[in-house]
């Protein structure tokens, strides 16, 4: 039982060598995870000359660059996204909390993301952030 539980954390951290508990999908990447669930949700507004108001671009593979170990434009005490450290993240709290520490809920607009994307957003971070 024990052994069982230590490959269920290790497989959910992506630690190979275990059967996999959570399918063959264990890898979340960037390209292929992340920038999707923001080009469909936040694009409208975090895109070049897009509504923000804060010019923070979510649009393209580019963007990756202006969220990792980057500082909030309105707050730089805060990171935009600390790999391996969600609650350290300030994305991940805009989009998971109610009452983030900086600003509104992400998306502001159309509804909060779904339990599946907010974990998957949360995942990739605790894998370190991987581009691809
Ligand atoms: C309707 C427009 C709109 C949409 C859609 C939207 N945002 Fe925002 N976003 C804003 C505005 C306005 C701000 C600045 C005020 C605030 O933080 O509440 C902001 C701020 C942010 C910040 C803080 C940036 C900084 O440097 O301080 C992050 C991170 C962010 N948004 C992420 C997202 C993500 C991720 C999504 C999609 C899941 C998203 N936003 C969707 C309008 C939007």
């Amino acid at each position: 039982m024990r052994s069982l539980w230590v490959c269920l954390v290790a497989s959910l951290l992506g630690v190979a060598g275990c059967p996999s508990a959570s399918g063959p999908d264990e890898s979340v990447t960037y390209l292929s995870d992340v920038l999707p669930i923001f080009q469909s949700r936040c694009r409208g507004c975090h895109r070049p000359g897009g509504s923000s108001g804060i010019g923070l671009d979510l649009s393209e593979s580019r963007s990756y660059d202006l969220i990792i170990d980057q500082p909030s434009i309105q707050n730089p005490i805060w990171t935009l996204v600390t790999p391996y450290d969600p609650p350290a993240s300030l994305l991940y709290l805009k989009i998971s909390l109610d009452g983030p520490p900086v600003g509104d809920r992400m998306p502001q607009v159309g509804g909060a993301l779904s339990e599946h994307e907010i974990t998957l957003i949360r995942k990739w971070i605790e894998l370190g952030a991987p581009e691809s």
